[in-house]
């Protein structure tokens, strides 16, 4: 688990050890990576990248009995993930209507591809033209946004196959947001091109903004958003905000990726007035 994480968020821990897991905060003593980053800086917070790096190592040192699988900066885990966006047009039938614009947040991109993709394939089939495409990124990880287009790894040490990806290089060591699950420095293969080509468009928030975003939703809607999903939360608001400007009626989508109930010390620093900005 992500070092910093595994100290802001120990619900998700306890959760996890519940289960049965052993939970080791990356980087750690435990791979000869991780002791590198260690031996770099003793109080390292680590990154995505770094843990993607130990969990690889352990698996290869492990004689064959352990596997790895990365997780949402593959193609084929975005594909996995469109049967929400499957179930999303179906749903949208029902009503006979259809989105206007589908946002969602982007961390490896799994969410936000899963859910639009399906309604992707239909514009790029000429089937729709209408609908426009938002992924949403922290300003403090802002890979589609200001990344580099070019090949490099899903992981630090370079051990993964090299990905053509918008990337703010491998060895990126993002802020510590609340927002975990957007801090990598990369983004899939096939939502990178879509976002080269034209097709979705991307834009930053800081984490201040983020939360606002899901104080006001939690209050509205009686459900807590996690931080990840704040960011859609407020890109969504910001689009139903310039449609009460221009008096236009849009029908605007969003992934509700995740429940910020294991998140409440990002809440709690928003309301005593601690959170950090970083951008
Ligand atoms: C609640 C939540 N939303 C979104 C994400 C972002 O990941 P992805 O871009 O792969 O959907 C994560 C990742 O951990 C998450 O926990």
């Amino acid at each position: 688990m992500v070092g910093i994480s595994f100290n802001q968020k120990p619900y998700r821990r306890i959760i996890m050890e519940l289960y049965g897991a052993d939970v080791v905060s990356s980087p750690s003593e435990r791979t000869d990576f991780g002791k590198k980053m260690l031996e770099q800086d003793p109080d390292h917070p680590g990154s995505l990248g770094i843990a993607i790096s130990e969990a690889i190592e352990t698996a290869v040192k492990s004689g064959g009995t352990t596997k790895y699988s990365l997780g949402s900066v593959l193609n084929h885990v975005l594909l996995h993930q469109t049967i929400v966006g499957q179930e999303v047009l179906l749903q949208f039938e029902k009503i006979d209507t259809k989105p206007d614009v589908m946002i969602g947040c982007v961390g490896g991109g799994s969410n936000y591809a899963g859910f639009m993709y399906p309604a992707m394939g239909r514009k790029l089939r000429g089937e729709d033209d209408g609908t426009r495409f938002i992924g949403v990124e922290p300003a403090s990880c802002p890979t589609l946004t200001k990344g580099e287009y070019k090949y490099d790894f899903g992981d630090t040490a370079g051990m993964t196959p090299l990905l053509m990806m918008y990337t703010l290089g491998h060895d990126f060591v993002p802020s510590p947001i609340h927002a975990g699950g957007l801090r990598y420095h990369g983004d899939a293969p096939s939502l990178c091109l879509l976002k080269k080509l034209g097709y979705t468009e991307a834009v930053t928030y800081d984490q201040v903004q983020t939360f606002e975003a899901g104080k006001l939703f939690s209050k509205t809607e009686g459900l807590v958003p996690a931080p990840e999903t704040c960011h859609a939360i407020k890109a969504a608001i910001d689009e139903a905000r310039k449609c009460k400007e221009t008096g236009e009626e849009k029908v605007i989508a969003f992934n509700f990726s995740g429940h910020g109930l294991l998140d409440l010390k990002g809440y709690g620093d928003l309301l005593e007035g601690k959170l950090v900005k970083y951008v």
